[in-house]
């Protein structure tokens, strides 16, 4: 096991649409370990493998609530395949540290994946669960969180985030 290293807006592997997985052999398997153990360290409820720089649809999440037992996740080829309903709740990122903003999504989904044994898994999410697949599914696809703002929002975004970067970079 091993921490791995979360990369941060602008690089360029978040914009990336990501690779099918063709195969759940040991380089996904320890992948997928290695992404669930930097995902707590983080702490975080969830990562696609391009945060960690390997653009593969690979998607890992846990939203169980602090204190309640671990609702780990792992999803090969994530697809959500209906949607229904709206929410419109605060999200963030670990590839966009120290920005949050509410983003529109569907309430309900149905996803459909591999698990790590190669079996097909049909489920349904709703509420924060839907809000965390559909912000990781959105990774494969090379959107960040912040690509649903408006152009004015978002112009808005790159300044602050700017700003951000500067000062984490004083304190290093
Ligand atoms: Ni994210």
């Amino acid at each position: 096991m091993a921490l791995l290293t979360i990369r941060h807006y602008p690089d360029p592997v978040l914009q990336q649409v990501a690779q099918p997985v063709t195969e759940i052999d040991e380089f996904i398997k320890t992948l997928a370990q290695n992404m669930v153990e930097t995902m707590y360290a983080a702490p975080g409820v969830g990562l696609a493998a391009p945060q960690v720089g390997i653009s593969q649809r690979l998607i890992v999440l846990d939203c169980a609530p602090k204190d309640e037992p671990s609702q780990l996740i792992i999803a090969v080829n994530p697809v959500v395949v209906s949607r229904e309903g709206e929410q419109f709740e605060e999200e963030g990122c670990l590839s966009v540290p120290g920005y949050y903003c509410r983003i529109h999504r569907s309430q309900r989904i149905t996803v459909r994946f591999l698990d790590l044994q190669g079996q097909a898994v049909e489920m349904v999410a709703e509420d924060f669960q839907a809000v965390a697949f559909q912000h990781e599914i959105d990774h494969l696809e090379g959107l960040l969180f912040v690509d649903h703002l408006s152009s004015l929002k978002k112009s808005m975004f790159r300044k602050k985030y700017t700003k951000i970067m500067e000062q984490q970079e004083q304190q290093l």
